[in-house]
């Protein structure tokens, strides 16, 4: 029996990451196929509630330990995933993996700029990957790729913890990075596809539909399982 895709897409705050999901699950639902869209951080598991107090500005949390949150609140839906998956039902997500690497990564990066010591364990690349190693391994990963500038031309950023400038603009860097290959993300990463998200609403769609539709035949085709991260 044929089985559920993993779909996720990834990106900077402004993207287009939620609308451009939500149209997916859409299509893929007009076009007959059982469909989940799913959200990290869930807000709405215990853990998930320590992530929004935190992100919120409510409570304050080592780096080390919000990042294995973080993670945790993915591991917690882990196995929901993997039924979906087996059920055939295709599982669309808003941020994954590659949101923990990149956000904790970049505050590595900032924190290294503004203080003269090295913290005792530094948020290396790899130690911000390993906690999710394990995970159900996406199918397809759309990175949808905004410019700050473009960013800003849509009305700049809300007021959660992250959501600035400086602090952006690393977590692009670090995105680009894994894109590129880099440690044990970027060697594990697979399809990871950039998408240009500063172009109309319509023309992202049709390209993500495209990338979609090439990994739909290639998984089929292949008979390929569901892999691990
Ligand atoms: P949201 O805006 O998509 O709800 O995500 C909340 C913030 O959390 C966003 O700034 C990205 C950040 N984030 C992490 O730092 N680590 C993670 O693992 C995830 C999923 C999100
Ligand atoms: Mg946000």
């Amino acid at each position: 029996m044929a089985r559920g895709k993993l779909i996720v897409f990834e990106g900077l705050d402004r993207s287009g990451k939620s609308s451009q999901s939500l149209r997916l699950v859409e299509k893929l639902e007009a076009d007959g196929h059982h469909v989940l869209h799913m959200r990290f951080p869930d807000r709405t598991t215990p853990i998930g509630r320590l992530i929004d107090a935190y992100l919120k500005g409510e409570s304050n949390q080592d780096d080390h330990v919000i990042h294995l949150l973080f993670s945790a609140n993915r591991w917690e839906a882990s196995s929901t995933i993997h039924s979906h998956l087996a059920a055939n039902t295709t599982v669309v997500l808003d941020r994954y993996f590659y949101s923990g690497i990149a956000y904790t990564h970049a505050k590595s990066l900032l924190s290294s700029t503004s203080s003269p010591s090295p913290p005792p364990s530094p948020l290396t690349l790899d130690w911000c990957t390993s906690p999710d190693v394990g995970l159900p391994r996406p199918d397809l990963t759309l990175f949808l790729d905004l410019t700050l500038e473009e960013a800003a031309r849509r009305g700049g950023y809300g007021g959660e913890r992250y959501e600035k400038r400086e602090m952006q603009e690393r977590v692009r860097e670090v995105f680009g990075r894994v894109w590129m290959g880099e440690g044990d993300a970027g060697r594990k990463a697979g399809e990871f596809v950039r998408v240009d998200a500063g172009k109309g609403m319509e023309e992202v769609e049709e390209e993500v539909w495209m990338n979609v539709r090439d990994m739909w035949e290639s998984v089929e085709r292949e008979g390929k399982g569901v892999g691990v991260f």
